[in-house]
């Protein structure tokens, strides 16, 4: 049910504080530590590389869980976008645990490759927002995303409950490990839900950045470098996919091989700058391409903003900036799918589940 919601998108959008508070709550236990099923936290033990293998938005949750698999639990993570993963199925290790990703766990992409690794014996663990779906069924182990049914074609709350999920499996294992952390996952997701939650306030802010920059554009481009470019591929398939506006995510490195070639007098570039370490080199790409002409929209985090930042975000642990940085994303999405008339939770050629390969 939509309540007093216009769409289901906006609704879902309003959700994720909420559903981050519900993860925190569902996987910890009354001591405050980490509460994992035991056979999930051997798995993670047991792998010497970990296989993401996703579609979609949820593949975008995959390159951020790569980070946080990595950096705090230090196994190497490989990500792969299903339908290809078949055909160019890379040389695999000893030990290999794959892990699917997917809202629905209905996706037939992301299924096939599970039948496949399956069948060659490997283990699997499916991270979904539908425990009886068909990819949870079918593999040894599922975590689940606490998102609530998610009914807008376009991911939203299941994408960010999906990387904190994915952030708590890290620690976990970092733990299991004997890795000492000083990073709380609980306590910075907290902060996270809070940084969420007052973003969802400034909607008439981010209407008013989409009015700006993207209700007459024919194209748009997000940059991006470090986990400021996963976040900026999500947001170009957010708008895309129902503001039907051409978008596309870039590394902000790569503008000059290339992209920058296609900035326009008047193209939007949006610009996420929440990461301390590449702030300066993002903030030189902006530079470039407004020197070409393009209309810089730069979000940036709190501590790491400039004047003329179009929107700025609450300061939140840096790991977690993805969380928070895509809801300024979602909405701006959103108010330009709205403002071109466009059918936001169903958009044109798109189904919620995709069960076709
Ligand atoms: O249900 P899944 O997470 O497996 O779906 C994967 C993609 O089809 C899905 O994320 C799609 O990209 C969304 N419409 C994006 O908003």
């Amino acid at each position: 049910e939509k309540g007093t919601y216009p769409h289901f998108m906006l609704k879902e959008i309003d959700e994720q504080p909420f559903v981050i508070r519900k993860i925190i709550q569902e996987y910890q236990n009354e001591n405050d530590e980490i509460k994992l099923d035991p056979d999930v936290r051997q798995a993670m033990m047991d792998c010497d590389r970990v296989y993401i293998i996703a579609c979609g938005t949820s593949y975008h949750a995959g390159l951020i869980g790569k980070q946080f698999i990595e950096k705090l639990a230090k196994v190497p993570v490989e990500v792969h976008v299903a339908s290809e993963f078949s055909y160019n199925m890379p040389l695999l290790s000893e030990k290999p645990l794959f892990v699917y990703i997917s809202q629905s766990g209905e996706t037939a992409d992301s299924r096939a490759v599970l039948v496949e690794t399956k069948a060659k014996g490997h283990p699997a663990l499916t991270i979904t927002n539908v425990p009886g779906s068909t990819l949870s069924r079918e593999a040894d182990y599922t975590l689940h995303l606490h998102a609530g049914p998610e009914i807008a074609v376009a991911s939203t709350k299941a994408y960010t409950a999906q990387m904190a999920v994915l952030a708590i499996l890290a620690v976990d294992t970092a733990k299991a490990k004997g890795i000492e952390l000083e990073f709380n996952p609980m306590k910075e997701l907290g902060i996270a839900a809070n940084a969420m939650e007052a973003l969802c306030d400034q909607k008439e802010e981010l209407e008013q950045i989409a009015a700006d920059y993207l209700s007459t554009t024919r194209n748009c481009f997000f940059i991006g470098r470090s986990q400021d470019y996963y976040v900026g591929l999500e947001g170009a398939l957010k708008l895309k996919e129902i503001s039907y506006i051409q978008a596309e995510g870039f590394a902000g490195g790569e503008l000059k091989h290339g992209t920058i070639a296609l900035i326009e007098e008047g193209t939007p570039v949006v610009a996420l700058a929440t990461q301390a370490n590449v702030n300066y080199s993002i903030r030189g790409n902006v530079k470039e391409v407004a020197a070409r002409g393009a209309k810089p929209c730069v979000i940036s985090m709190k501590g790491l903003d400039q004047e003329n930042d179009a929107f700025v975000i609450p300061q939140v642990h840096e790991l977690l900036t993805p969380l928070v940085s895509v809801v300024p994303m979602q909405l701006i999405s959103y108010y330009a799918a709205l403002h071109r008339d466009c059918d936001v939770d169903k958009p044109r050629n798109l189904a919620k589940s995709v069960t076709v390969e």
